[in-house]
C-alpha cells in the first residue's frame, strides 16, 4: 500500500528568503543600519514575543490588536503575543532599562500580523524602524522624517510622496474624535455598511476606509487641523518649516490617521506612487507622547517610524532601482587532482580576507569551470597534476575577454591575487 509522503510548504502569508534575493536583502538592511547610525541611532533588538499586555496599548480597537495579533499561552500559562510592531516593545524596553534621553534606537527584524495576504502584505513581514524617546523638540520630528527620506532616496526611490498630519495633543484628539463621531453618526445611512460599526465605535478608523461610499462622506467630514490647540499648532508649524529648510517635499493630509491608536502630534507616511494603492505605504510613523506612560513609565514623549522592507524592495522593483549587489565570491579554486590544493588554497585566500570558493566531489575540469563562471568570481585558480608537480598555480581572469592564463609560484599566489583584486599587499 503506498502512503503519500507529507510535503510541507511555507505557512500562508510567509516566504523563504532564498540565496539570490538574500544578497539584495542583506545589502538593504546594511545600508539602512548605516544611515540610522549616521543620524546617531544605535541598534536595539528586543524579543520576538512579549507579554500580550505590551501590545494591547496599541489600541484594542485597531485591526492590528483586535483582529491580527498572534496570541498564545506559553507552557507556563502566560499570555504572549508575537510582536505585530516594534514601538510598544521599544517603549517597554525604555521603561525597563531607564536609559538616558533622548534615547535614539533603530531596529530591524520580523513582525507578525494575521492579515489577508496579497502582494506586499504578509503575515510575517520585516520592518526597519527607528524610535527617539525622551524629547518633545519638533526638530527631532524633522530628524526622524529626514532619516526616512534619506533611506528612500538612498534606495533610489524617486516616486514617493510624504504625507504629513498632526493628531494634536490628547485633548485635541478627543475633541476631534467626538465631533467626527457625531458627524459620522448623522450620516450613518450613507456610509458603506461594512464601515458602519467602525464609524460608531472608532470614528478615526473610518477615515482609513478605502470604500467609495464611506470616502464620499469622509470627504465632507471636519478636519483635525481645525481642532489643534495653540501648542499643537506651534509644534506642527516648526516641523513643517524644518522639512522645508531641509528641502524635503511633503503634502499636508489632514485625513491621515494611521492604523494605531497611540499617535499624538506629528504623523506621517511615505507612499510609493509606483505601487498599487492598497500596499503603497512604504513607511509610516509619528509621535506617541503617551505610550511610555501607558506602559508604566514616567510621562515621556517619543517619535519614530517603521518601514516595511518587503514593500521597500517592491517599490524599488517598480522603479527599477536598488539592483542586487554584485556577487561576493572573488576567486574560484579549481582542483583536478585530489582536492587537497583546493582545500588549502581556499583556506589561505580566506585567511587573507579574500572571498574564495571551490567545487567538491572531484568534479571534472569542465564542470568546475562552469561553477567558476556561474559564481561570478573575477579569478579562477587552477591546479592540475602538472601545476602540482611544479608547485605553481594557473591563474585565469574570468572577466577579461581574452582568457589569458599565467602560471604563478604557489608561494606567491595569495599576494598576486590581492594585487589583481586591488587589495594592498
Ligand atoms: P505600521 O504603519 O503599522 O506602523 O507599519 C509600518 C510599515 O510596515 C508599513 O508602512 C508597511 O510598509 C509595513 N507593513 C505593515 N504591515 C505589513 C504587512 N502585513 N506586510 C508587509 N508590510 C507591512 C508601525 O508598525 C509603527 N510601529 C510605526 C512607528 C514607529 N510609529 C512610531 N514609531
Amino acid at each position: 500500500m503506498s502512503k503519500k509522503a507529507n510535503t510541507f510548504q511555507t505557512p500562508i502569508g510567509t516566504k523563504d528568503l532564498l540565496p539570490g534575493e538574500s544578497a539584495r536583502w542583506n545589502e538593504a538592511t546594511r545600508q539602512l543600519g548605516r544611515i540610522a547610525e549616521r543620524f546617531g541611532f544605535s541598534l536595539i533588538d528586543t524579543p520576538i514575543f512579549e507579554d500580550v499586555g505590551v501590545f494591547s496599548r496599541i489600541g484594542e480597537g485597531t485591526d492590528v490588536v483586535g483582529k491580527e495579533m498572534y496570541e498564545f499561552l506559553d507552557r507556563g500559562d502566560r499570555a504572549m503575543a508575537l510582536r505585530p510592531e516594534g514601538t510598544a516593545a521599544i517603549c517597554r524596553a525604555f521603561v525597563q532599562h531607564r536609559p538616558l534621553t533622548p534615547w535614539k534606537v533603530y531596529y530591524t527584524g520580523p513582525y507578525f500580523r494575521y492579515e489577508a495576504p496579497q502582494a506586499g502584505r504578509f503575515r510575517q513581514f520585516h520592518q526597519y524602524g527607528v524610535e527617539a524617546i525622551g524629547s518633545d523638540d519638533p526638530d527631532i520630528d524633522v530628524e526622524v522624517i529626514a532619516l526616512a527620506w534619506n533611506v528612500l532616496q538612498g534606495a533610489g526611490l524617486r516616486e514617493t510622496q510624504l504625507l504629513l498630519n498632526s493628531m494634536g495633543d490628547p485633548e485635541t484628539k478627543s475633541r476631534y474624535q467626538e465631533s467626527l463621531g457625531e458627524f459620522l453618526l448623522n450620516r450613518l445611512e450613507e456610509i458603506d455598511p461594512a464601515d458602519r460599526e467602525k464609524a460608531k465605535t472608532h470614528p478615526l478608523r473610518a477615515l482609513d476606509s478605502k470604500r467609495e461610499a464611506t470616502l464620499a462622506v469622509v470627504s465632507e467630514a471636519p478636519l483635525i487641523t481645525e481642532y489643534l490647540s495653540t501648542d499643537a499648532e506651534r509644534h506642527f508649524d516648526r516641523v513643517a518649516s524644518g522639512l522645508k529648510a531641509l528641502n524635503i517635499p511633503f503634502a499636508l493630509e489632514p485625513k491621515l490617521v494611521r492604523g494605531l491608536d497611540y499617535y499624538t502630534h506629528t504623523t506621517f507616511e511615505f507612499q510609493s506612487l509606483a505601487l498599487e494603492n492598497a500596499q503603497n505605504t512604504v513607511c509610516g510613523g509619528g509621535r506617541y507622547n503617551g505610550l511610555v506612560e501607558q506602559l508604566g513609565g514616567p510621562a515621556t514623549p517619543g517619535i519614530g517610524f517603521a518601514l516595511g522592507i518587503e514593500r521597500l524592495l517592491l517599490a524599488c522593483d517598480a522603479e527599477g532601482s536598488f539592483p542586487s549587489p554584485p556577487t561576493t565570491t572573488e576567486v574560484w579554486v579549481i582542483d583536478v587532482t585530489d582536492g587537497s590544493s583546493a582545500r588549502d588554497l581556499t583556506n589561505s585566500l580566506r585567511e587573507a580576507g579574500i572571498a574564495a570558493d571551490r567545487s567538491f566531489d572531484q568534479r571534472s575540469m569542465r564542470s568546475q569551470m562552469r561553477s567558476a563562471d556561474r559564481s561570478g568570481a573575477a579569478i579562477a585558480l587552477i591546479v592540475g597534476e602538472q601545476e602540482l608537480s611544479e608547485s605553481v598555480v594557473t591563474l585565469r581572469k574570468l572577466r577579461d575577454d581574452e582568457a589569458d592564463q599565467i602560471s604563478i609560484p604557489r608561494s606567491d599566489i595569495v599576494n598576486e591575487v590581492r594585487l589583481i583584486l586591488g587589495l594592498e599587499s
